[in-house]
């Protein structure tokens, strides 16, 4: 497959094009049968391969951190949640990630968008990372505006203390982005970085938009369409996402346009469920973000490209696919060049994509958070979530608050509600059997159980320390030119 790719494209390795949605929801593409449109959505991915058994993590850099190390947050020390504004802690710059690897083999690589993948070093940057260019911003979320956040660690009801401009430009800020909707900044730039592109090298271009992640704005035309949706968070969430599918839209036009879409592979994929509360929704699915219910982490995903075989374009893929596998698909699968495995949780799914082939992937570890903790042995008070085959095992607190069926506003639809048990911490669900989560089966099957219990303990025992550092008061933007800059 490799081979005839390269043959196929001339010797040059295809572009690579990978668009990450911030909190986009399961029930938030009209190709799921939302009541948003996203016709530019539908279309890539209609005419591409849907990935209807793909996963991603529950929050954003949890995700962003598998996507581009390849690895589980197990072996990077990301376990526990997203890394705060302030917190002096980074994916590990010892490890080698997707931009590396694919500068490394010829690519031109390029970011725009959304980092939080943490600042407090300059090592720990994109630019710095494997990207040639890198404009966007550090953190996790911020006015679409006047790109300003504030907040002092992971509270952003502190919104009003330590205000800060998080918008770069490599390492300067970009000032003249205040006022200006980051999806129109970025659409901006993006075509900038294919007008200087030099078809010489293949362009390797990642594009994690800001939306559709709170707080929610959008330019009030894009809510026109959505009049009829009378809960207010809804309609401008639906407004953010057309906005953000016409920039998608907007993006293929341009790769056309300038001659490099017939040899590109676009990936498209979200970093978690939506966030019922900002707009987001994930019906049928069983929870929402920052829980490790399918409605968490079931993530939107597709791949288009015009060098897929016919008679896989148009089709679903049913295979398990996670975000960690991205990077070997892409650089050894893509790309067309070996990686040394060692390491890697993620399996090259290329095959997989590229002609339905069974999937080598018949295990996914959803996460271990063992903070603050960390004991010898794994226990069941731990957060975790394995899957194996059919079978999910969820242990500790997976959201006890966030483990509810919403149906859309104004569906009409009133889900009931789970069988909640004081205490229970293991939960069983057959997956592929019962795809929203509706039937525990922990008591009636105890020998899976211990099987999977005992997978996350061989899994817990192979993991590395927690990093969760406290806040620094180093961070203060106040110390670095009102912007959030690296500070050590
Ligand atoms: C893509 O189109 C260009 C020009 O239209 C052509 O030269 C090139 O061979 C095409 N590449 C592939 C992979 O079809
Ligand atoms: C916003 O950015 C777009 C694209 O760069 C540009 O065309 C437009 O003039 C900018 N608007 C403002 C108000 O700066
Ligand atoms: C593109 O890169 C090639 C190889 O480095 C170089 O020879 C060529 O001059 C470049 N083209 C442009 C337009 O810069
Ligand atoms: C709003 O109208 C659109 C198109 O007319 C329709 O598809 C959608 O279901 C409606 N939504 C609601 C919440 O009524």
């Amino acid at each position: 497959m490799l081979v005839s790719l390269a043959i196929a494209t001339a010797n040059q390795p295809p572009n690579i094009v990978f668009v990450l949605a911030d909190d986009l929801g399961y029930n938030d593409v009209s190709y799921h049968g939302s009541e948003i449109q996203t016709p530019n959505l539908d279309k890539l991915a209609i005419e591409g391969v849907r990935l209807e058994n793909y996963y991603v993590q529950q929050v954003c850099s949890p995700t962003r951190s598998q996507l581009l190390s390849g690895r589980y947050q197990i072996h990077t020390g990301l376990q526990h949640s997203y890394i705060g504004v302030a917190q002096p802690n980074c994916l590990p710059t010892e490890i080698p990630i997707l931009p590396q690897w694919l500068k490394n083999v010829g690519y031109a690589t390029h970011m725009v968008g959304k980092w939080h993948l943490g600042f407090y070093k300059k090592a720990c940057l994109p630019q710095n990372r494997g990207f040639d260019s890198f404009f966007g911003y550090h953190s996790g979320s911020e006015d679409y505006y006047t790109h300003f956040r504030g907040g002092y660690g992971v509270s952003f009801d502190d919104r009003d203390h330590w205000l800060g401009y998080d918008f770069w430009d490599n390492d300067v800020p970009f000032w003249s982005a205040i006022s200006n909707y980051s999806v129109f900044v970025f659409n901006d730039r993006v075509n900038q970085v294919i007008d200087k592109h030099n078809k010489s090298k293949p362009l390797f271009l990642y594009l994690p938009f800001q939306s559709v992640h709170s707080p929610l704005q959008v330019p009030k035309q894009y809510q026109e369409p959505y009049k009829n949706i009378t809960n207010n968070n809804r309609r401008i969430y639906a407004g953010m996402t057309s906005c953000m599918d016409e920039a998608i839209g907007n993006v293929v036009e341009k790769l056309k346009t300038a001659d490099l879409w017939n040899n590109t592979v676009f990936v498209f994929s979200t970093d978690n469920g939506g966030q019922i509360l900002e707009g987001g929704n994930n019906w049928p699915l069983r929870g929402w973000k920052a829980s490790y219910w399918e409605g968490g982490l079931r993530g939107v995903g597709f791949v288009h490209s015009d060098l897929l075989p016919s008679d896989v374009r148009g089709t679903i893929n049913k295979q398990l696919i996670h975000v960690s596998d991205w990077l070997p698909t892409l650089v050894n699968g893509v790309a067309g060049y070996p990686l040394n495995y060692t390491n890697l949780d993620g399996f090259n799914m290329w095959d997989i994509i590229n002609s339905n082939k069974t999937s080598p992937r018949k295990e996914l570890l959803h996460n271990i958070d063992p903070w603050p903790y960390q004991p010898k042995d794994f226990n069941t008070n731990m957060t975790s979530a394995i899957r194996v085959g059919d079978w999910k095992l969820l242990t500790g607190t997976p959201g006890a608050n966030n483990g509810q069926w919403i149906a859309p506003p104004g569906s009409g639809i009133t889900p009931h509600l789970p069988l909640t048990i004081p205490g229970q911490n293991v939960w069983l669900f057959n997956i592929t059997a019962d795809p929203y989560e509706e039937m525990e089966l922990s008591e009636k099957y105890p020998t899976v159980v211990k099987t999977l219990l005992a997978k996350l303990d061989t899994y817990y025992k192979d993991s590395v320390p927690v990093r969760y550092p406290d806040d620094s008061d180093q961070a203060n933007p106040a110390l670095h030119n009102g912007t959030w800059a690296p500070w050590e």
